[in-house]
């Protein structure tokens, strides 16, 4: 099968397509024929090779991507829920061979029908970014209807779906984005937004039940600031699991009477049945960006780590 491999850390060019064997599925996995592959800014960190706490868990040669949507075409002798012929989305093992192929195995726990209403293509967008805000959002921050929760990186894959989630369970959400993404994101259902181009959102937020950190900033003295607009009680969730909290954030949380929690994302098969359901039902949209031939997959990789695009990308594996 055809798969975008890499042999060695580096730049976009370090990827290339290679014809491998087709993965053979364990007891509890799911042989999955990937019609379409989510690109993450986690793809392009790992193909640097440069995050220390993600690269001991990595292995040369691998394939890359942990975005999949497809057709099941063999089950492990475990799996109960799924069959083959299932048209699923879902996220590859994670450290293992991902999605950017014909062909990839996942536990089958993380996959799940995928929404009705969407193709591939527009599925494959989904699972990584959204699984790490269902993560955020309602395993780590507990978030209750008629709270308030206050989302950075709104305007991103993980923000986004963080946004859409916290409204569509009636949430009061306010989200914080560059200029140009305001009305996106109030487009997506925010309460309001906070331009960070142009306002301080600690002089103008307080009592806030829920902080999600889903921007790519890593830095804990940001981290002090975001927790200063919390209610005591409130909950600050951080995505950014490879950037641990410090001594100064811990003691600045105890005195204000706040927890602190990371968030690495739990791919649960009964989250995605359910964020399947909301998109059929039209309460969270999927916006694609882009969709790319394997061929191009350097540039989708240039685009994505910018940290700025608006919508999914994703590579088209078997249009
Ligand atoms: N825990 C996990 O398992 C897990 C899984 C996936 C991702 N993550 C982490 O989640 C974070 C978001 O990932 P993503 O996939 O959503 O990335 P993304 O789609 O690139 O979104 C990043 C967002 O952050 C905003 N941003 C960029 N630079 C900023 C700055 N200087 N100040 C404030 N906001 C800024 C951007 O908004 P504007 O364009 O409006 O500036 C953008 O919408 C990353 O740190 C990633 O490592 C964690």
């Amino acid at each position: 099968m055809k798969a975008i491999r890499i042999n060695e850390f580096g730049g976009p060019e370090v990827m290339k397509i290679e014809n491998i064997e087709r993965p053979v599925p364990a007891p509890d996995e799911v042989l999955v024929e990937v019609y379409a592959s989510g690109v993450n800014p986690v793809d392009a960190v790992i193909r640097q090779g440069e995050n220390e706490s993600l690269r001991s868990f990595l292995k040369l040669p691998m394939t890359l991507g942990w975005d999949a949507a497809g057709i099941v075409v063999e089950t492990g002798s475990d799996v109960i829920f799924l069959k083959a012929g299932d048209h699923v989305y879902g996220v590859p093992n994670f450290p293992g061979d991902g999605s950017y192929a014909e062909y990839c195995v996942g536990k089958a726990s993380q996959f799940a029908i995928k929404p009705q209403s969407l193709d591939f293509t527009q599925a494959a967008g989904v699972p990584l970014a959204a699984l790490t805000a269902w993560t955020g959002v309602f395993g780590h921050g507990n978030l209750k209807p008629g709270q308030r929760i206050f989302i950075q990186g709104a305007s991103g894959g993980v923000g986004g779906f963080a946004v859409q989630f916290a409204k569509a369970k009636g949430a009061y959400v306010i989200g914080m984005a560059s200029t140009d993404n305001v009305e996106y994101v109030k487009q997506l259902g925010a309460d309001e937004v906070i331009d960070y181009k142009k306002q301080q959102y600690e002089e103008l937020l307080h009592d806030i039940d829920v902080v999600l950190e889903a921007s790519p900033i890593r830095n804990n003295g940001e981290r002090i600031k975001a927790i200063s607009v919390l209610k005591e009680g409130g909950i600050f969730v951080s995505v950014n699991t490879d950037f641990p909290f410090n001594d100064e954030l811990t003691e600045a949380a105890k005195i204000q009477d706040v927890k602190v929690s990371l968030a690495p994302n739990e791919p649960k098969q009964e989250w995605l049945a359910e964020m399947a359901e909301l998109i059929d039902a039209s309460k969270v949209q999927v916006l694609i960006n882009k969709v790319f031939p394997l061929e191009e997959v350097a540039e989708a990789h240039r685009q994505i780590a910018t940290w700025h695009v608006r919508g999914r990308l994703v590579l088209d594996v078997k249009s």
